[in-house]
Formats: C-alpha cells, structure tokens, sequence
C-alpha cells in the first residue's frame, strides 16, 4: 500500500521505516522541511513526493509537533484528501475532535491515534500504536504494521479514546519526570541526593501501575497538602520552581472531604477527584 507521511521526524521516520521494511510505499513532502527531515527521510527509505502525489495515498499518517498538528490537517483537508487520515500526534481529545471535523469530504475516515513508547529500533523494545475510530480505517491502518516493532491496539470506534489513553499517559510520564528533577535539584542543593536515591528505590512500585493506593491518598490528602506548600516554600527558597507543588497542594485541597475517609473505594476516589469543587 501507498502511505503519506506528515512528516518523517524522528517518530514519523522511524515508523515509515516498519512500513517500508513491510513493503509499503511511504511517500512524504519535502516542501518546508529541514535537511535533518530529509536525511531522516532518506535513511529510513521514503519516496520524496511533491505534495498532491502523497495525497495519492489512501492512507496518510500526521506524525509532527502537537502544536502543528491542526496546521497540518487543515492543509490536506483543504487540498481535499479523500482517504483514511491519521490524527497520531499528542494532542488532546476535543483538539482530535475537531480536527476530524475539518474534513468535508465524507469520503475521509479520521483515526485517532496515539503512540507510546521511543521511536522503534530494530533490536530495541516497540512502540504501541493505539488507534481509535470507524472499524474498517483502524483495521486497514493496524494491518500496515503487522509483524513490526509498532504494535497497533485497537480501541473503539470513538475518536478521541486514544488521544484520552495518550493524554492521561503523557501527564503522568512527563510530569512524574518534571518532579523528579526538581527534587534531585533540591537535594543536590543541601547535599542529599544519595540518600534521596536511596530512598526512592526502598519506596518502590509505580504510582502509575498500582490504582489500589489511591483511597488512602484520598483520605490523607487533608494532611499532604499543607505538606505541599511547605515543600513549595522550600524550592522557592533555593531558586527552584514551586509550581508543580503548588499545583499538587491544589489537586490535594479537593480531597478535603474525604479527610480521614478509609472506607473509599477506587473508583469512587476518582469520582471525587473529578466532583469535588475548586477550593
Ligand atoms: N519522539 C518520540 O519519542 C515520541 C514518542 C511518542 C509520541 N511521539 C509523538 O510523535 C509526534 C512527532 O514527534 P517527533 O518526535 O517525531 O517530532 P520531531 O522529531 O520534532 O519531528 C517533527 C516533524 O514535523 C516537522 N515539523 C516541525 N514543525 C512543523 C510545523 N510547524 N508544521 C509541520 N511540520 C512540522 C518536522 O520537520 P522540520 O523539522 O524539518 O521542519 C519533522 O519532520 C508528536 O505528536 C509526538 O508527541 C513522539
């Protein structure tokens, strides 16, 4: 099968290098691009296209910066793509939602789709391609990675649903690195950090994978909040940024009314998290 690439960056050229490697055809532009996309493009084996003749391909992937990803769907929808478009990119779900509404051609069938995990290397782990959208589109894109280090998984007909799976992942994975920095700052500040190290590996477990502590954060939240703002004040004092604990003591402050509440369960924790009002 012929697909367009929008654009072969180092996520987007790794996977037209699976398609290529599986005998597809992976056309992409090089009109705006950089020589780094060129050479990437080169390296990984893409047929360079003026850009009507990538939008030959009955599929075309957007694999580019989230903040271009509308820029990018709007230019093939106003050349009037008529085939199965690919929203891949790190944005939210409403943004994929209304990127899917810029095709006025009903012949376009928007995928949502949401990658996880390193550009693939051969010999490396994969990368999960998880897609979301009408049947037939997500099948037809799934199977263009079959037996590739790009693993597609398939999550309903909804667009969005995976945008939702990337988004809630990304905040955690990204942020949990943002904080993670910021305190190895603060205890390289005082002189800490093998201690702070030590510690992190007698805690243990992943906050992300283990849903079972959530209650009991819930009802010691009333105490861990204030504990926020003194952490907070402490990173301001050493010229660190506070707002990632400030934020935190705000999350924390609408668990208030599940003070000292040890009878929650899970999925009721969560319920408050989104029910509880602004304080
Ligand atoms: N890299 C990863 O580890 C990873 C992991 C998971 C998901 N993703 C997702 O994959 C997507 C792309 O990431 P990436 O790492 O491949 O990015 P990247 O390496 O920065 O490549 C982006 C590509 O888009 C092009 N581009 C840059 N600015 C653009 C603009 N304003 N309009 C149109 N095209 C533009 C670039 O071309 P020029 O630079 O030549 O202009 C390049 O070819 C993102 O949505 C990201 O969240 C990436």
């Amino acid at each position: 099968m012929i697909v367009g690439l929008v654009h072969p960056g180092r996520m987007g050229a790794a996977l037209g290098a699976l398609l290529v490697a599986n005998g597809h055809e992976v056309r992409w532009c090089p009109d705006g691009r950089s020589p780094g996309t060129a050479e990437r493009a080169a390296a990984a084996g893409l047929t360079a296209t003026p850009f009507a003749d990538l939008l030959a391909a009955p599929v075309v992937l957007s694999v580019c910066p989230p903040a271009a990803a509308s820029t990018v769907a709007t230019t093939v929808a106003e050349a009037g793509y008529p085939g199965v478009y690919v929203e891949a990119n790190a944005i939210s779900p409403a943004r994929t939602q209304a990127i899917s509404g810029l095709f006025n051609n009903p012949a376009v069938r928007v995928v949502d789709g949401g990658i996880v995990g390193p550009p693939p290397r051969p010999g490396h782990s994969g990368v999960r391609l998880y897609l979301s959208g009408p049947a037939d589109a997500v099948d037809l894109v799934s199977g263009l990675f079959d037996g590739t280090a790009a693993k597609a998984v398939g999550l309903g007909p909804e667009v969005g649903t995976a945008s939702a799976l990337k988004m809630a992942f990304g905040s955690f994975q990204k942020t949990s690195r943002a904080l993670a920095a910021v305190s190895h700052a603060l205890a390289a500040d005082f002189g800490v950090t093998e201690h702070l190290r030590a510690e992190a590996e007698a805690m243990g477990g992943n906050a992300l994978a283990d849903p079972g502590h959530f209650p009991n954060a819930a009802a010691l939240a009333w105490r861990w909040g204030p504990e926020m703002r003194e952490v907070a004040d402490a990173l301001r004092a050493a010229g660190l940024p506070p707002e990632l604990a400030e934020g935190s003591a705000a999350v924390l402050a609408r668990r208030t009314p599940d003070r000292d509440d040890f009878t929650l369960d899970t999925p009721t924790a969560l319920t408050h998290l989104h029910h509880h009002p602004e304080p």
